[in-house]
């Protein structure tokens, strides 16, 4: 037989594969047992029960999952990670029952963060999110979208979306870099708002897209933050130069951001946590991906986003950690699986999905990854539980072995 020099590896000792591939009935995750995945380098080839492994692949460089679980790899669809330090003054007060409205009316919140943001460097920006890259990895977190939102300057929203451009070239992570000029109006502007969206519409948006530093734009649409008509401007201008859609709506209130997402044209629109019947009805129709954030609605005592009523309209729902200093203090995407569970409702497939297949969606790249099947890049978890639903009921220690990015494993337990 000829030897051949392509690599192609082959996970054999699967117990269960989960491969959430497309055309499967709603919350079917698409379990294999006792399966095998082949993969040449960055894209799956095969995936499906070992007994029908093609005998072509069977001689080629052989691993052993140990009678593990297989997932694709997790993607976390909603991120702040590039941020200039911690609130943890301002959770001690939350925790007293002042409310994070009040914080940030009295100068605390997204500008405190904004001034430390202003203040640091970019190495150090670089290596506080890449400390953070590398914790998300251990959780089998292979793609993260980030934000920016914390500069809220010319220069200072750059320098963020840089750190973002340098990780995606010098970290395994899938990174989907997105901007977030419109979080708040910066101190600077606070007699101005209108000029504040000129700035973000005439100077940021190109600055940012002749750069190419992200992918889609997001706008913080809130009382207090934007309103519809100021985010219809800032997205229409991002769309004319390329950029995709992407919503935090009716977090705190019933803003009528979900039809507003749908309206845009969005490709997802996250929070929702007051969104009503009609928004849900307009962002199903418009396919607008609606990403449940657990986290924020725990950390801030807010009633979570009602899945089940998404799931009833026939919308599949996505689950990410929000992660960022005021709101969501925590990159666990394993954990808010969990609260995806127990507050929002969703099964634990449904979850499992909502941080895979969905949440490739919500990021514009189901055609890349999100789920394993011949094509898709080979990024993949391997996970010691019994079971899925054991996964996020019995919630305890990482219970991830390995993690695997485009055919590499980047890390593993021993
Ligand atoms: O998604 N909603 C707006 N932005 C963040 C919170 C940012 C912060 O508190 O620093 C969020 O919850
Ligand atoms: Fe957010």
């Amino acid at each position: 037989m000829a030897w051949r020099c392509i690599e192609l590896p082959v996970l054999v000792d699967i117990r269960e594969l989960i491969t959430c591939r497309a055309g499967l009935a709603t919350g079917d995750v698409g379990r294999i047992t006792d399966a095998a995945l082949a993969w040449e380098g960055e894209r799956v080839v095969w995936a499906g029960p070992a007994g029908d492994l093609p005998a072509s692949l069977a001689s080629e460089q052989t691993i052993s999952a140990n009678g593990r679980l297989v997932l694709p790899g997790l993607v976390d669809a909603h991120t702040h990670i590039c941020f200039g330090g911690w609130r943890a003054d301002e959770f001690e007060k939350r925790c007293r029952g002042v409310s994070y409205q009040q914080i940030a009316a009295g100068g605390g919140g997204i500008l405190r963060t904004v001034e430390q943001t202003r203040a640091a460097d970019p190495e150090t920006l670089f290596e506080f999110a890449r400390g953070h890259l590398d914790q998300m990895v251990q959780l089998g977190v292979t793609t993260v979208e980030c934000k920016s939102g914390y500069g809220l300057s010319v220069a200072d929203e750059l320098k963020i979306l840089r750190v973002y451009s340098r990780l995606q070239k010098e970290h395994d992570v899938n990174i989907v870099s997105t901007f977030l000029g419109a979080h708040t109006v910066p101190p600077e502007f606070s007699g101005d708002r209108s000029g504040y969206v000129d700035l973000v519409c005439d100077v940021m948006l190109p600055a940012v897209a002749e750069e190419d530093l992200a992918t889609y734009c997001d706008v913080f649409v809130e009382d207090g933050a934007f309103s519809a008509d100021e985010a219809r401007r800032i997205l229409r201008k991002a769309k004319e130069l390329g950029l995709g859609a992407k919503l935090h709506v009716d977090q705190l209130g019933d803003g009528g951001g979900a039809s507003l997402a749908a309206e845009m044209e969005a490709v997802s629109a996250d929070h929702l946590e007051y969104t009503n019947d009609e928004g849900i009805r307009r962002m199903t129709e418009a396919g607008v991906v609606p990403v449940a954030l657990p986290l924020a609605s725990l950390y801030l005592r807010q009633p979570p986003m009602n899945a089940r009523q998404w799931i009833a309209a026939g919308c599949e729902v996505a689950v990410a950690t929000d992660f960022n200093p005021g709101s969501a203090p925590s990159y666990h995407l394993p954990l808010a699986m969990m609260l995806a569970c127990t507050m929002n409702g969703l099964t634990p497939s449904e979850s499992v999905l909502g941080a895979t297949r969905v949440a490739a969606r919500a990021v514009g790249l189901s055609d890349d990854l999100g789920s394993l099947e011949p094509g898709k890049r080979a990024d993949f978890c391997v996970l010691d539980s019994r079971s899925l639903d054991h996964w996020l009921y019995h919630f305890r220690s990482n219970q991830m072995v390995s993690t695997y990015i485009g055919g590499k494993m980047v890390w593993s337990l021993s």
